[in-house]
C-alpha cells in the first residue's frame, strides 16, 4: 500500500517536471495539513502550506547565501524526489506523557544549484497532523567541503495580520516580557523598560524571536520555531511589513558570519505547528519529534527532580552571593550576610529532608562573586574553591546523612573560555562529592569577546555541556542559554533551562505582567522545559524591605497551579523554607505534586488569557490539576472525566480566596477537600491574576467516610 503511493508520487512529480511547471505536495496522515513545494521556471524552489483547505504559509523562499565560497544558492534543478511514511512510538526518559507518536509523510527533494559548481543540497519536508518541518542537508560532495553561511534565505509568508505573541529579536537574550500585537504593529526597539536585563543585543526594530505564535481571524493558531539546533545558530525573524512576511536571520558570530560547516552538514529543523485548537497545538510533540534519540548511552542517573535551595534569599536582597556581602549585581547596596554559609545550608538540607525534596541548590559558594557582575572579566570563577565559611566535606557528609543531594551551582559570568578550562575538573570535584545535578549561569557579555548567547560557537558549547555532563552522570539546569529546541531527547540529562523571563525578575524589576505565565507554554516552552522557579508564597517585597515595591504578579494559588501548567522535570520550591513553614497547608501541594508524568490533558487554554491542565503522575493513580488566568478574573468547570471510571478520589481544591487578587490581597487562598468520580464537574473561580491547583488520589475508606461528597452544581 505504502510503496504504490510512493511510485505515484515520484510519478506525478515526472510528469509535473516535463513541462518544467514543477509542483509536488504531500498531506499529514489525518490529510488536513498540506505542504507543497514549487520549482518555478527559474529553478527557485518555495513552499506553502495549506491547514483544512485554507493557506496558512503562503509560497515562501528557500536557499542560501554562502560567505564561502561566495554564492548565491536560490535557484535549483531537481534530481530526484521521494517520499515515505513514517509511523512509530518511543518512551521518553521523562516527559508529559508515557508514549511519544511520531507520525509523518516526509518528501525528501535532492537539488543541485545552477551556480557554475554545482552544489547539491537536499531538503527534507515533513508534514505532521500538527504542523510541518523541513530541514536543509548538504550531503558529501566533490565541490564542497567547507563553506561559510552567510545568510539562510527561509521565508515564512503569513496570510494576514495576525495577532501574535512575540519578544523583540536578539542575539544575546530571551528575557523580555511578551508583547501581544498584531503582526502589523511590532516594533522591537524596546527602550529603558528592559533595562534590568544584563546583556542586550537587538538589531531590527522589525526582528523577533522564536518560537514566535500566532493567530489568525479565523482562529487558526501558528507557531514558527526551530527544532535540534546543533552546530548552526539561532533564527531569529525579520518582518517585512509590507507583506507579512518574516525571514530568518540567523545569529552572527563576533567577525560577522553565521555558520562555518562542513559536508555532510544538516541545518536545524524549520517547525510550523498549526492548529484550529490551542489546546492541541500545546500538546504538539512535532519540535521534540524532529530531535535525534538520545545520545546518552545509560540514563539510569537521569531522574526529574523538586528542589530547595539558597537562591531567593539573595533574590530578595536578604543574603549576599559574596563572601564580603557587598555586591551582588544589582540587587542591594546595603551590606548582608553570606548566605552560602555552613550553618545556613544545614538548614536548608534540614527543610529538604524533613519534606521530601531532592536536592539543595547553594549559589554563592565559591570564590569569584566579588568581581562576577558586567566587568567582562576573563578569570572570574575556578568553580572549584569554596569560600571559607562553606565547608564543602561537612556539608557533603551532611547531605548524605539526610539523603539530599546538594546541586552544584555554575555561574560562568559569561566568561565561556574560563569555564571550558575547569569543566572536567569541576565536575570531578561534583562527583567526588555526591553531585549530580548542576545548574549553570551566563550571565554576561560572551568570552570569546564578540561572541553571542545564541550564536554557532556557543550553541556549540551548550551541547558540549549537555554531552560532557551526561556521560559523567550529571543532570544539567542552565540559564541564559539559547532558546531550547528539544534537543534534551537526545540529552535527557539536560533537563531544563531558563532561556526566558523567570520568576525572579518579579523581585528586583518590573516584574512579569499577569499574562505572563500564559503565554509561555505557548512560546519559550515549545522548545523544551524551563526552570521557572514558581512557589513564591511572599508575593510582596515589601515584607523584606518596606520601602520596596516590587511583587510577585500572581496570587499564591497560581504559583502552586505553575507546578502544573509550566512542565519541567525540574521544579523549584522557590521561596524560603521559613515562607513555607508559615503555611504548612498550602505548601503541601507542592510537596504532593509529582514531576514526572504518565499522561496530560491540556483541558482549556488560549495565549495570553488562561490554560487549565490535568496530568498523572508516573507509574501512580494520582492526577494534578493547575489552572491559571491573566489580568481577568474567571470561572472555569473542572470535568473530572479524565479519572478512572467507579473510582472515588481524594480532591483537594487549592483556590483564591474570594476577595483575592493579585494586587491588592494576593496571598488570600481557601483549601477545601471533596470525593469526587469521573462524574464531577467541578466550579472553580480564579481571581484576577490567580489560579487554582488541585491533587485528585484515589480515596481510602478512611477518606470517604470523613469527607464530602462534590455535589455537582
Ligand atoms: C541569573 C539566574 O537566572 C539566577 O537564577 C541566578 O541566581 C543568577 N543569575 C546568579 O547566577
Ligand atoms: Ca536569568
Amino acid at each position: 500500500m505504502q510503496k504504490r503511493k510512493l511510485t505515484l508520487l515520484v510519478f506525478l512529480f515526472a510528469a509535473v517536471f516535463a513541462n518544467a511547471q514543477g509542483r509536488v505536495s504531500i498531506k499529514s496522515p489525518d490529510q488536513l495539513m498540506s505542504l507543497t513545494v514549487k520549482n518555478d521556471i527559474g529553478g527557485n524552489i518555495t513552499y506553502e502550506v495549506a491547514y483544512k483547505t485554507k493557506t496558512v504559509v503562503a509560497p515562501s523562499s528557500l536557499g542560501f547565501s554562502f560567505k564561502e565560497p561566495a554564492l548565491q544558492v536560490t535557484s535549483f534543478d531537481i534530481l530526484s524526489i521521494d517520499s515515505t511514511v513514517v509511523d512509530k512510538s518511543w518512551e521518553p526518559v521523562w516527559g508529559e506523557t508515557k508514549l511519544i507518536r511520531d507520525n509523518y509523510k516526509q518528501l525528501v527533494l535532492r537539488l543541485a544549484s545552477h551556480t557554475k559548481d554545482r552544489i547539491l543540497l537536499n531538503i527534507f519536508f515533513r508534514a505532521y497532523n500538527d504542523g510541518i518541518a523541513f530541514r536543509y542537508e548538504f550531503p558529501e560532495q566533490k565541490g564542497l567541503m567547507h563553506f561559510i553561511i552567510g545568510d539562510e534565505l527561509t521565508g515564512f509568508a503569513m496570510t494576514g495580520d495576525h495577532q501574535s505573541f512575540w519578544i523583540p529579536g536578539d542575539y544575546d537574550t530571551n528575557e523580555y516580557s511578551y508583547n501581544h500585537t498584531s503582526i502589523s504593529r511590532i516594533n522591537a526597539m524596546v527602550g529603558d523598560e528592559a533595562k534590568e536585563i544584563n546583556v542586550r543585543s537587538l538589531f531590527d526594530s522589525n526582528a523577533v524571536q522564536t518560537p514566535l505564535m500566532m493567530k489568525t481571524a479565523e482562529g487558526i493558531y501558528i507557531n514558527i520555531h526551530e527544532a535540534a539546533l546543533s552546530n548552526y545558530p539561532a533564527m531569529n525573524l525579520v518582518l517585512d511589513k509590507k507583506k507579512f512576511n518574516f525571514n530568518a536571520r540567523l545569529v552572527p558570530d563576533a567577525v560577522g558570519n553565521k555558520a562555518y560547516l562542513q559536508t555532510p552538514a544538516k541545518t536545524p529543523w524549520r517547525t510550523i505547528l498549526i492548529s484550529d485548537n490551542a489546546a492541541t497545538l500545546l500538546a504538539s510533540k512535532m519540535v521534540l519529534n524532529c530531535n535525534e534519540p538520545s545520545k546518552i548511552s545509560n540514563t539510569s542517573f537521569v531522574k526529574p527532580q523538586k528542589f530547595v535551595g539558597v537562591w531567593w534569599e539573595m533574590h530578595v536582597g536578604k543574603s549576599s552571593w559574596d563572601y564580603s556581602g557587598g555586591q551582588v549585581g544589582s540587587q542591594q547596596q546595603s551590606k548582608v550576610p553570606h548566605g552560602a554559609n555552613t550553618a545556613n545550608v544545614k538548614r536548608y538540607i534540614d527543610f529538604a529532608s524533613s519534606n521530601g525534596f531532592d536536592g539543595v541548590l547553594v549559589e554563592g559558594w565559591n570564590t569569584g562573586w566579588e568581581d562576577w557582575f558586567g566587568k567582562w572579566k576573563e578569570d572570574v570563577f575556578d568553580f572549584l574553591t569554596p569560600y571559607p565559611d562553606y565547608d564543602l566535606e561537612a556539608l557533603t557528609a551532611y547531605a548524605k546523612q539526610k539523603n539530599v543531594r546538594i546541586i552544584m551551582h555554575h555561574e560562568t559570568s559569561g566568561s565561556v573560555t574560563n569555564y571550558e578550562r575547569y569543566m572536567d575538573r569541576a565536575y570531578a570535584l561534583m562527583k567526588s562529592h555526591n553531585m549530580n545535578s548542576v545548574k549553570s549561569g551566563y550571565v554576561g557579555r560572551i568570552i570569546p569577546r564578540g561572541e553571542h548567547h545564541d550564536g554557532q560557537w556557543m550553541v556549540k558549547h551548550y551541547e558540549r555541556v549537555a554531552k560532557t555532563t551526561g556521560e559523567n552522570g550529571i543532570m544539567v539546569d542552565m540559564h541564559e542559554p539559547v532558546r531550547p529546541t528539544g534537543m534534551h531527547r537526545t540529552y535527557p540529562n539536560w533537563l531544563a533551562c531558563e532561556a526566558a523571563r523567570g520568576n525572579e525578575f518579579n523581585a528586583w524589576s518590573v516584574g512579569n505582567p499577569p499574562d505572563h505565565e500564559t503565554i509561555l507554554p505557548f512560546t519559550r516552552l515549545i522548545g523544551g522545559p524551563m526552570d521557572y522557579t514558581p512557589g513564591i508564597f511572599r508575593i510582596k517585597m515589601s515584607y523584606y524591605n518596606p520601602g520596596k515595591k516590587e511583587q510577585i504578579h500572581t496570587t499564591l494559588c497560581k504559583q502552586l497551579a505553575l507546578y502544573v501548567t509550566m512542565y519541567s522535570p525540574l521544579q523549584m520550591a522557590a521561596d524560603l523554607p521559613e515562607n513555607y513553614e508559615q503555611k504548612p497547608d498550602a505548601f503541601q501541594f507542592i510537596k504532593d505534586v509529582a514531576v514526572d508524568w504518565d499522561d496530560t490533558k491540556i483541558l482549556a487554554a488560549e495565549p495570553g488569557d488562561y490554560i487549565y491542565i490535568a496530568r498523572k503522575e508516573k507509574g501512580k493513580a494520582n492526577w494534578f490539576v493547575g489552572g491559571i488566568t491573566d489580568e481577568n478574573s474567571r470561572e472555569f468547570v473542572l470535568k473530572t472525566d479524565f479519572l478512572e471510571k467507579g473510582t472515588s478520589y481524594l480532591a483537594k481544591v487549592y483556590r483564591d480566596a474570594p476577595d483575592a487578587d493579585w494586587k491588592t490581597n494576593p496571598e488570600a487562598y481557601v483549601i477545601e477537600k471533596f470525593i469526587v468520580d469521573n462524574r464531577t464537574a467541578m466550579k472553580l473561580r480564579l481571581a484576577p491574576g490567580g489560579g487554582f491547583a488541585v491533587s485528585l488520589m484515589p480515596a481510602t475508606k478512611a477518606d470517604i467516610s470523613s469527607t464530602p461528597k462534590y455535589r455537582n452544581k
